[in-house]
């Protein structure tokens, strides 16, 4: 039996044992980050995050200081927002980025985890290679060609909803550019298929990279639906190349490595590139149109501009040379300028090793998050950060390929978007032809961007008409 004096020895060791238990624990929630987490288990604050996710940081970063951490759906997101956390986001060995978005890639495109990390940096350098400042002419003549054609079908004049109208036009002319000419394009059913398809798969990708596909039905039925498609059109893509020998392609590249390296011959990545090469690029177009036809002084400085390179008649198939392209730098900051400021809500890389910013230690398994989007509009390094104000592009060094610093609309380091210097020049090329081809106003204000989603750039909420006149 145990005497009186054990009993307390034993309730005093217990007391005592879980009072530093408590003091360690504090202690190392001390070290951390503030963490905004909710009441809900596992859930977290993942209902208030999700209704405005781009506010809800910003609010939080007001509430919390430049680090902090939301809990939500399980993960623990940590936002970096001054200089001490972005230096560790861009530069620590102990942050990575194919660990953050492995799962992503899995949800969303079905590619297995092995598949991903053995393929990953392959395919990375080829993209990088291919779609680099060296190759990047090679783009200009079968852009303009699949750009004119598109133009064709807007006829003489018309209004029509300016999202609607860029994405009638760089839809096609990407998959064209990028993947084989004809892919999706080819008659009124398979368009049809193509455009409700990608629709839904882009619009719920942040969704479907977070949930279950069984708990999103219709998202799924889109996925599956543009994974037959490719399945479906893997032997015209082949093709294609050596049909025509075309060293810019990259869809068939992508092939090619899949098909050394696994002996597959899967439609997984030709999903993956597609929404990379549209989902950012198209709503920039629109963007920079929006902007530019917003501000009347800038408008009229870019038709002058148009004028003085092309002349002022506006029915000619007009080519465009790498030179020209050089003249006409304005619009060049006016996509850069409407990148900034519709710049990714987050990017993202997951922690593998603890990481020390400010007094505060993050700990492995967290994820890393750094927003472009506010981040461009720290009025440190973009002075009145609201302002639309292309010439503030002009202290960039874009002849030797470098942005404005803190720009981070393409991510940085390793892995930076390896199309930005594509995306550039498509949306560039496709700003020229249709000023140049048409007048154009816009008959709506400039819309709200929506704040639904934090993957890429924010998308313009509502309508805005556009009214377009051939020129003559
Ligand atoms: C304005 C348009 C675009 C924007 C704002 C944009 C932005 C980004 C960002 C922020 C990332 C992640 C980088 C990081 O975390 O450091 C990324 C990755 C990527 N982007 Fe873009 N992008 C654009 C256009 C394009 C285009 C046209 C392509 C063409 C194929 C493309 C292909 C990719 C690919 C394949 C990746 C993944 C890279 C990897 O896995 O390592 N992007 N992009």
């Amino acid at each position: 039996m145990m005497d009186n004096m054990e009993l307390i020895s034993l309730i005093v060791i217990t007391v005592l044992g879980c009072v530093a238990l408590f003091l360690f624990l504090q202690r190392k929630n001390l070290c951390r980050p503030p963490c905004i987490e909710g009441w809900i288990p596992w859930i977290g604050a993942g209902f208030e995050f999700g209704k405005a996710p781009l506010e809800f940081i910003e609010k939080a970063r007001i509430k919390c200081g430049p680090i902090f951490t939301v809990f939500a759906m399980g993960k623990r997101m940590t936002f970096v927002t001054e200089e001490e956390g972005i230096d560790v986001f861009l530069n620590s060995k102990h942050v990575n980025f194919e660990l953050a978005v492995q799962n992503p890639v899995y949800r969303t495109a079905s590619i297995p985890k092995n598949i991903f990390f053995t393929l990953h940096e392959k395919l990375y350098l080829m993209m990088k290679g291919k779609m680099g400042t060296f190759n990047l002419y090679q783009f200009i003549g079968p852009l303009t060609e699949e750009l004119h054609e598109q133009l064709e079908n807007l006829g003489t004049h018309g209004t029509m909803d300016l999202n609607n109208l860029v994405r009638h036009l760089l839809y096609p002319v990407t998959v064209n550019t990028l993947f084989s000419k004809g892919l999706f394009f080819t008659n009124k059913r398979k368009i049809k298929e193509f455009y409700q398809h990608f629709e839904i798969y882009d619009e719920g990708f942040e969704y479907g990279s977070q949930i279950p596909e069984w708990l999103l039905r219709n998202w799924s039925k889109s996925k599956r639906g543009l994974l037959a498609l490719f399945a479906k059109n893997i032997p015209d893509i082949k093709a294609y190349k050596s049909a025509k020998d075309n060293s810019v392609a990259i869809m068939q590249a992508v092939l090619d490595i899949l098909e050394m390296e696994t002996n597959e011959q899967s439609p997984n990545y030709g999903l993956l590139t597609l929404w990379a090469s549209l989902s950012n690029a198209v709503p920039i177009a629109f963007w920079t149109l929006a902007f530019v036809l917003s501000h009347p002084d800038i408008h009229k400085a870019i038709k002058k501009d148009i004028s003085s390179v092309f002349g002022t008649a506006g029915k000619d198939k007009i080519k465009v040379s790498e030179d020209e392209l050089k003249r006409l730098l304005l619009i060049k900051w006016c996509i850069l300028e409407a990148i900034r400021l519709r710049a990714p809500g987050v990017i993202t890389r997951k922690v593998v090793k603890p990481v020390k910013i400010l007094n505060y230690t993050v700990p492995s398994g967290d994820l890393l998050m750094l927003s472009p989007f506010w981040l461009h509009r720290n009025p440190k390094y973009f002075p009145e950060p609201e302002l639309f104000r292309p010439e503030r592009w002009k202290k960039a060094n874009l002849e030797k390929h470098a942005f404005l610093d803190c720009f981070m609309a393409f991510g940085s380091g390793k892995f930076q978007c390896p199309g930005r210097w594509f995306a550039l020049l498509e949306i560039q090329i496709c700003i020229i032809l249709i000023l140049y081809k048409y007048d154009c106003s816009l008959l709506d204000p400039l819309p709200k961007q929506s704040d639904l989603h934090l993957v890429g750039v924010p998308k313009p909420e509502g309508q805005c008409k556009i009214e377009y006149k051939q020129r003559i």
